[in-house]
Formats: structure tokens, C-alpha cells, sequence
């Protein structure tokens, strides 16, 4: 099948129509797979999502709890057409199995996993989320450590071949992170630097140094990524994404059962999302060592925002475009702050407790990365307001008895 033609104006490639564009989103039961999928169906675009659960599993394992029960991708599937009347179409398979990337994109195989749907032709658009994304989970022991890499660098490596050999047109919308840059002590350029040497320049990749195996799989991922643009004239979009916070979207608004899967300890929940949660059983809130650790933030629903600029104006064929996605920086005691003032103003008793820092990390350090490029595509940032920190300790407020203070913090060193 056909996809919808490009127009270049103006510097960038613009869609000529949206109209039953057909978007594939790898990791769509994640945190941000299953609101992008409900983002772009509300669109009007022919959504796709793919999981295999890796997190729900994950989360089994070493149990850590959900702040909510959460249906399976294949009922909130259900749910989300019974609500709005727009299909989601799930397939639930591994992405590191090459015959089950191959199959999304290799329109002569008639694919009938799950609900015995068939495909709607080739996706003009694939967003890649389907990663093992926690750092501390890679550095659990060897054979977390391997899960990582194993997971990550296959799922990427199926992506980019199965794209080269069946849809060199399609536009990969990849996650990969600021950590990939670390903490370097020079400003952090958006993806590249110019590098003039013995009187000569040219332009690379911006130094990255991770400082977790889960940061350094999204290094190589990126450079199997370059690999492909340069080889095969993929075009690629790479957005550094700061850690998000938030729960609620546009769509949770339609049916709280919609609402994304939400993790609050050590290994899979993000620290503001943590910070609110333990600020609601009043755990003191676990700022590292220090607490001068910077980082650059995203509100979830910006996460949304940026993944769909990019996808209206693609990367050109042959291009690898990188975008540092986030809107703001704030350090971990900056952040221990916000959450303790607005807490206290809503009656919690926030404390805020310096713990030996498990990881290795500079607990002080110079940080300025650049940020505009999404902004200049058309993002409009939301950011980090004490009414968003307010809104997100009355949904978790809501779910005060489902939290388990022993999953909260396990130390997890490195
Ligand atoms: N959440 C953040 O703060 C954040 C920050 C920076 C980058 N990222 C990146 O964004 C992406 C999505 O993150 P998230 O927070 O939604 O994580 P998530 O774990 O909630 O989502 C990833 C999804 O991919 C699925 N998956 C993993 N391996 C798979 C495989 N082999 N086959 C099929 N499905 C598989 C998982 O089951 C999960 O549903 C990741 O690549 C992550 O590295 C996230």
C-alpha cells in the first residue's frame, strides 16, 4: 500500500495530508506508548501498537507495585473504541523476534496475532518505545544487565532492517535520553558538534558518556541509528528525552481506566512521580548524596506534544535529527522542594531525607544543555507549575491505600 507523499517547504518536509496515516508504536502498553496511541487515534490517524508486556513482567518479578490496577493493552484497546469509537490495533509480540518486527512492515505477510486484526499497509510513521528504560533495573546484577543490552540494541537492530528492506520511507521516531550526554562541563549541544582539529572541521555526534548500561544501550542505539542514515538513507528522528512526570492526559479526561501505567519505586518510577507519591504516605522524600544533581524535565503530556511535531515535520531521508526533549532543568533538591512547599500547603508533612547516594554520579556539576529545536518545530511547553504538582497529589491521593512503602527504596548500587 501507498503511503501519503512528503512536501518539502521552507527548510522541512511537511505531510501533504494526515488522512489515514498510519502510525506504528513499538512499546505501546508503556508509559508513554499507550497516551501517544491515544493521542494520535484521537487525531484520526490508524494507530498500531506492539508490546509484549516487558514491563507488566518486570514488574512481577521484582515486585514492585502499580499506584493502580491497569487492564491489559488488548482490553484498554477495547475500552478506548467503546469510549471513542476508534480502533487501536494491538499486536502482542517480542520485538527482538526479527520475524515479528518484519512482519509490521512487510506488507505481503498477512499478520494475524491478537484479535485476528490484519495490517492496514506500511506505517508512514514508527515511534520506537519499546525498550527495558530504568537504569538502576540494568544494574541490578549480570543478568539484568544482559536483559538490557539484549533487549535494547535487538529491538533497535530488527527496527532498522526491517525499515531499510520493506519501508525505507518510513520515519523512525526514536526515544533515546539526555543521560546519553551525562554531565559533561561544557554546554550540551542538540545531537551534534562541530569539531575544528589541526585546521580543519566537520561535524559529530555530541560526546556521550553514560553513566548506567541503560544510558549506554541508548548510545548504541543512536549509533546503529546514524548507522542506517548513513548507509541506507533512513531518516531518523532522535529526541533526548529528559525524565517525564505526569499522569493524566487529554484522554484520561474520557474514562479513568485509560489513565497510563504508573510506577512509583526505585527501579521503574521517575522521581517527581516518586517524590509525590512518597510525600503522600510520608516517606521522606530520597534526594541522593548531595541533591545537586541536574537534569532537564518533561511534562508527560509534552512527551506527546514533541512526538507529534516530529512526526508532522519528519526527518529528511537520510537525515538523523536530534532534538533534546525537554523544557526545563531542575536539580533533585530543587525538585525535593517544589514537592515539599506544595505538599505542605495541602496539609502533607513532607520531609526530605539525603540518603548515601547508590549510584555514581557528580553530585554537583555544570549544567547547560540547549533545548530550542522541538520548540521551533511548533511545541508549546507546560511546565513545572505548583498547580501541576497539586494535580498530580490529588490523583495520587486518590490511590493512597494501593501504595507499598517497602518497594519505595531498595538500594540498588552501582
Ligand atoms: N519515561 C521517561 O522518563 C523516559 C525518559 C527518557 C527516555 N525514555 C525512553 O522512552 C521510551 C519509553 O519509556 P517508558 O517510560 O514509556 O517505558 P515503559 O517501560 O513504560 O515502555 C516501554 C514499553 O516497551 C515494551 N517493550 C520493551 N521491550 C520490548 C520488546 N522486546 N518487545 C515488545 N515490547 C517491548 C514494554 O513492555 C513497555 O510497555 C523508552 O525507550 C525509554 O528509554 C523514557
Amino acid at each position: 500500500m501507498d503511503m501519503p507523499q512528503r512536501k518539502h517547504q521552507q527548510g522541512l518536509v511537511y505531510k501533504e495530508s494526515m488522512e489515514m496515516s498510519h502510525i506504528l508504536i513499538l512499546g505501546g502498553d508503556g508509559y508513554l506508548g499507550w497516551p501517544t496511541a491515544m493521542h494520535f487515534s484521537n487525531l484520526g490517524y490508524d494507530v498500531t501498537v506492539v508490546d509484549n508486556y516487558f514491563r507488566r513482567h518486570a514488574c512481577t518479578e521484582l515486585d514492585v507495585g502499580m499506584l493502580y490496577p491497569v487492564p491489559s493493552l488488548i482490553e484498554r484497546a477495547k475500552l478506548w473504541h467503546s469510549l471513542t469509537g476508534k480502533q487501536i490495533k494491538v499486536v502482542i509480540g517480542d520485538l527482538t523476534d526479527a520475524h515479528v518486527m518484519r512482519s509490521l512492515f512487510d506488507s505481503r505477510i498477512q499478520y494475524s496475532w491478537a484479535q485476528n486484526k490484519r495490517f492496514t499497509g506500511l506505517p508512514e510513521t514508527v515511534v520506537h518505545y519499546a525498550e527495558q528504560p530504568s537504569a538502576p533495573y540494568s544494574l541490578i546484577n549480570y543478568k539484568y544487565a544482559n536483559i538490557t543490552l539484549t533487549n535494547n540494541l535487538q529491538v533497535t537492530n530488527n527496527l532498522i532492517f526491517a525499515v531499510r528492506d520493506f519501508s525505507p520511507d518510513t520515519h523512525i521516531i526514536k526515544l533515546g535520553t539526555m543521560g546519553e550526554y551525562g554531565t559533561p562541563n561544557i554546554d550540551i549541544e542538540e545531537g551534534w558538534i562541530e569539531i575544528e582539529h589541526n585546521g580543519r572541521k566537520d561535524n559529530f555526534l555530541f560526546p556521550r558518556q553514560a553513566s548506567s548500561l541503560y544510558h549506554t544501550t541508548k548510545i548504541m542505539d543512536t549509533d546503529l541509528m546514524w548507522f542506517g542514515v548513513r548507509m541506507w538513507n533512513l531518516r531518523v528522528t532522535d529526541l533526548m528525552q529528559g525524565p517525564v512526570y505526569g499522569i493524566d492526559t487529554e484522554a484520561t479526561a474520557i474514562n479513568e481506566k485509560l489513565r497510563t501505567i504508573f510506577n512509583y519505586d526505585e527501579i521503574l518510577g521517575t522521581i517527581l512521580n516518586r517524590f509525590i507519591v512518597q510525600a503522600v504516605v510520608d516517606y521522606p522524600l530520597t534526594v541522593y548524596g548531595k541533591g545537586g544533581q541536574t537534569r532537564g524535565y518533561l511534562n508527560i503530556n509534552d512527551t506527546l506534544q514533541c512526538v507529534h511535531m516530529s512526526e508532522l515535520k519528519p526527518a529528511r531521508q537520510g537525515e538523523l535529527r536530534i532534538f533534546n526533549q525537554i523544557t526545563e532543568t531542575f536539580s533533585a533538591n530543587e525538585l525535593a522542594e517544589k514537592v515539599q512547599k506544595v505538599g505542605r500547603s495541602m496539609g502533607y508533612s513532607v520531609q526530605i531525607d539525603h540518603l548515601k547516594n547508590p549510584r555514581k554520579e557528580a553530585e554537583e556539576h555544570y549544567y547547560n544543555p540547549k533545548y530550542q529545536g522541538l520548540v521551533d518545530i511548533g511545541v508549546k511547553p507546560h511546565y513545572l507549575t505548583d498547580g501541576v504538582i497539586e494535580g498530580m497529589f490529588r490523583v495520587v491521593g486518590c490511590f493512597k491505600k494501593n501504595i507499598r512503602r517497602d518497594v519505595i527504596f531498595r538500594g540498588i548500587n552501582w
